[in-house]
């Protein structure tokens, strides 16, 4: 089915079904490999409430959520200039932190919140991401432990991802049709 938001065509890419398969298999390796330990889940706004909530869901160990704020995004093209970040007020020292994020594209983003993570003192830090742009991947990124996709350099929207602040309410994540300019 393809949706239209303002001025993109999007068409399905992956279904909510298999999007909670892959989480519940995700959620089954955080449960073995913090099995001893409380992590705190750090997810990232506005894009990764959809996934934290699916997420946190599959977790049977105890944990602790929290929410920051990092934009870094006009449009559909990667701006390169991160804003700061909001909201890191919870208390990360000598704490298992696992950072919850809708997608990493350059890697940026995730750069700057690393270092400001790192700040506070926690005694690890992992990444989790929904989808992952290995072709647009610009920095080296360590952390990068759960990966639920990785996915080609399109434009994606839906499961809390948005396009100019749209679509993030769509079950399903959709990927924008490129139509080739006229001549
Ligand atoms: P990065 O700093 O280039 O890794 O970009 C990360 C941020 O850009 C994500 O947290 C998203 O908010 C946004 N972003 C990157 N690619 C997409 C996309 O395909 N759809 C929607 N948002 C995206």
């Amino acid at each position: 089915m393809k949706i239209q938001i303002e001025d993109k065509e999007f068409e399905c890419m992956l279904e909510y079904d298999q999007i909670k398969k892959r989480i519940r298999l995700i959620g089954i390796q955080m449960n073995v490999d913090y099995e001893e330990k409380v992590p705190v889940f750090v997810g990232v706004l506005n894009g990764s409430f959809i996934f934290m909530a699916d997420l946190i869901k599959e977790i049977d160990i105890s944990a602790e959520i929290t929410f920051i704020k990092v934009s870094s995004y006009e449009g559909d093209a990667s701006s390169g200039l991160v804003k700061k970040v909001i909201g890191l007020d919870y208390d990360l020292k000598n704490r298992d932190v696992i950072i919850v994020e809708d997608i990493v594209d350059t890697g940026a983003t995730m750069g700057f919140l690393l270092e400001e993570i790192y700040k506070h003192k926690p005694a690890s830090v992992r990444i989790c991401t929904l989808l992952l742009k290995p072709d647009a991947l610009q920095h080296e990124i360590p952390e990068l432990t759960y990966t639920a996709f990785e996915i080609p350099n399109d434009f994606v929207v839906g499961y809390g991802l948005d396009y100019n602040g749209l679509g993030r309410n769509l079950k399903d994540i959709y990927r924008a049709i490129h139509v080739p300019s006229e001549t």
